[in-house]
């Protein structure tokens, strides 16, 4: 499988205050925005740059910028939201799409609800965020979606991932990366990660 461990001292430091019952939904949702910053840093680290000629006060010079099309943040709502909010704090031009789904509670199964995304998904660079990769249905379906209208370069953003999930993902998406500050022990048997931090949704929003 394709998975990066966001290993940074203050990525794991951020996590385990949020992994903490004792953690107030107001903390928790500080501490999402500012391990957003933290992740979108890690996961931007490798895009390309090109030269473009501008005017210091001083001089012309060449200057870097990143390469080709804005990039789209695809948040799986709810709790994808909180990720983007961090993200947009670094890339403010980057392009949005919104993705509601919500796991049945029985079946695990996820029901869509909502699609709005940017017209032109071809060849731009997609990071589809979401705190959590449980059963991973929510993000196969989410990316199902994205694919059909076009999308060919996407990476995936999340906070806890189960092996389960990870495993799920890769055989549906191989092609898409997964980024995640902790992959974590195991699936319980209502498909909640463990040791995990409970329902992010529910821990950001109440
Ligand atoms: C949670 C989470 C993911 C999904 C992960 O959302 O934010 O979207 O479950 O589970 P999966 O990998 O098994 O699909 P939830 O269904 O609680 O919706 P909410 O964010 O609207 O509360």
């Amino acid at each position: 499988e394709n998975v990066t461990v966001l290993d940074h001292p203050l990525i794991q430091h951020k996590l385990t205050i949020m992994r903490d019952k004792g953690t107030s939904i107001a903390g928790f949702r500080r501490l999402l925005r500012e391990i957003a910053h933290l992740m979108c840093y890690e996961v931007t680290r490798d895009l390309e740059l090109q030269m473009i000629p501008i005017d210091t006060p001083m001089t012309e010079m060449m200057s870097p910028t990143i390469k080709g099309k804005k990039l789209v943040f695809a948040s799986i709502l709810r709790a994808g939201n909180g990720l983007l909010d961090g993200m947009l704090d670094l890339v403010p031009a980057a392009r949005v799409a919104h993705i509601g789904i919500y796991r049945d509670h029985e079946t695990l199964l996820p029901v869509e609800y909502y699609f709005k995304a940017p017209s032109n998904l071809e060849d731009r660079l997609i990071i589809v965020v979401d705190p959590m990769l449980a059963t991973a249905n929510s993000a196969t379906a989410a990316i199902d979606k994205l694919k059909e209208r076009g999308a060919n370069n996407i990476r995936f953003l999340c906070l806890l991932a189960a092996p389960e999930g990870i495993k799920r993902f890769g055989e549906h998406h191989p092609d898409v990366p997964i980024f995640t500050a902790s992959i974590d022990s195991h699936l319980n048997e209502k498909g909640y990660i463990i040791p995990g931090l409970g329902d992010a949704g529910d821990r950001m929003y109440g």
